[in-house]
């Protein structure tokens, strides 16, 4: 079945062929779509498009790519919100919270655990997110970081183990170490694509993060990182000196920092909706991106630092906190989001790549962050099929 979305006053296409006339987002103005199956068959000027067995008008507003989450925690249970309320008056964040979730995520169901993630991945979708990673990381057992991993596999391939979040109570860091290398990697490879460490004050240091890493890779899983959340030090280095495609968070960063993250080219993921959650002082984007980092945006989605789904809110708080362009901004919440998964297929409008988009409620993308705090997606698809008050075939 093929699909036409004509009438798009504004599509944001992503394409490097358009980058030309079109700018870093690859815009076509009056522009149509047409969805093939899972994928995009076509994209142009509406007054060229091909006839299609469903024809919708965007009715002159604007489409963009379907965001894509590459950091998010969905897998817990349990609720933090008296731990926000004592941050915002006057607790500082530190990595411990963690610990609370975990006996709560443990002393879950499965049931409960695969409910839970579904709401949130709803709570995603119709907020305009069709691609998402989904760390484990609050089970810290054998037991419960392979079932956390089972339970995240059933929304996305792009699952990560996460055992090495924090020493949990009752062990010892070096005993702990050896486990999470060992029979927990075990249980936990098989349901996950990567493999990520907090190498961070209070979790791990880079030593224990370098040998969980080539653990990790020994059993097939590619690593990424959370470094540099709370203070300065040696964790996004690491990440660049082995190639790491991704480092996350990356918001105390030295002059050394940066130039090894230009230089390896690993990509820098801001997670502002981190700082907005722990009043801590936002990454400096602007400097990333004018020192030649890719970056991108992602939301954390927590219960600790960042209990946020908004991809749009991420938008609007890079644009205003971090100076990033408009487009800087959803560009790196769609195609180079996908580039941190090592994805070409998504996060990208052109024909052949996946048929996930949004139409929003607007005439540009640039009211995303002009909006704040504006629900404007009035439409999803995701692999061709029209899965949020998408408007009915015409
Ligand atoms: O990405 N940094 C480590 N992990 C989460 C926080 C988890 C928590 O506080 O529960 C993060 O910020
Ligand atoms: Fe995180």
């Amino acid at each position: 079945m093929t699909t036409v979305i004509s009438g798009i006053g504004e599509l944001v296409t992503n394409d490097p062929a358009r980058a030309g006339r079109g700018g870093l987002l690859g815009l076509v103005r009056d522009a149509a779509v047409v969805l093939e199956g899972s994928r995009v068959a076509w994209v142009g000027p509406a007054a060229d498009a091909p006839a299609a067995d469903v024809q919708v008008d965007a009715g002159g507003r604007a489409v963009i790519p379907g965001f894509v989450d590459s950091h998010s925690h969905l897998v817990f249970a349990g609720d933090r919100s008296a731990e926000f309320e004592a941050r915002m008056t006057g607790q500082p964040y530190t990595a411990g919270g963690i610990r609370t979730t975990v006996e709560r995520t443990r002393s879950a169901t499965d049931e409960q655990l695969t409910s839970h993630v579904a709401r949130l991945v709803a709570e995603m979708r119709a907020q305009g997110t069709t691609s998402l990673e989904i760390k484990s990381g609050y089970g810290l057992s054998v037991h419960d970081e392979a079932r956390s991993l089972a339970v995240a596999r059933q929304f996305t391939d792009e699952t990560t183990f996460l055992g090495a979040h924090v020493v949990p109570a009752g062990t010892t860091p070096a005993d702990y170490v050896d486990l999470v290398t060992g029979p927990m990697l075990a249980a936990a490879a098989p349901h996950a694509r990567w493999i990520d460490v907090f190498c961070e004050d209070g979790a791990f240091d880079v030593d224990q993060a370098r040998t969980i890493l080539a653990a990790g890779s020994d059993s097939g899983l590619r690593g990424r990182l959370h470094a540099n959340q709370l203070t300065y030090g040696a964790g996004v280095r690491l990440a660049c000196e082995l190639g790491l495609v991704a480092v996350d968070h990356c918001t105390f960063l030295s002059d050394d920092d940066v130039a090894a993250l230009s230089d390896s080219g690993t990509i820098a993921t801001l997670l502002p909706g981190v700082e907005f959650s722990t009043r801590q002082p936002y990454p400096d984007a602007r400097g990333l991106i004018d020192a030649g980092v890719r970056v991108a945006l992602a939301s954390d989605c927590n219960p600790g630092s960042s209990f946020t789904s908004s991809m749009a809110l991420c938008i609007a708080l890079a644009v205003r906190e971090m100076r990033m362009s408009p487009a800087e901004a959803l560009h790196a919440a769609t195609a180079t989001g996908a580039a941190a998964l090592d994805r070409d297929d998504v996060g990208v409008l052109a024909p052949g790549k996946a048929a996930d988009l949004v139409l929003l409620d607007a005439p540009s993308y640039v009211h995303l962050a002009y909006r704040p705090g504006v629900p404007l997606v009035a439409g999803v698809w995701q692999a061709g099929r029209p899965v949020v008050a998408a408007p009915t075939p015409g």
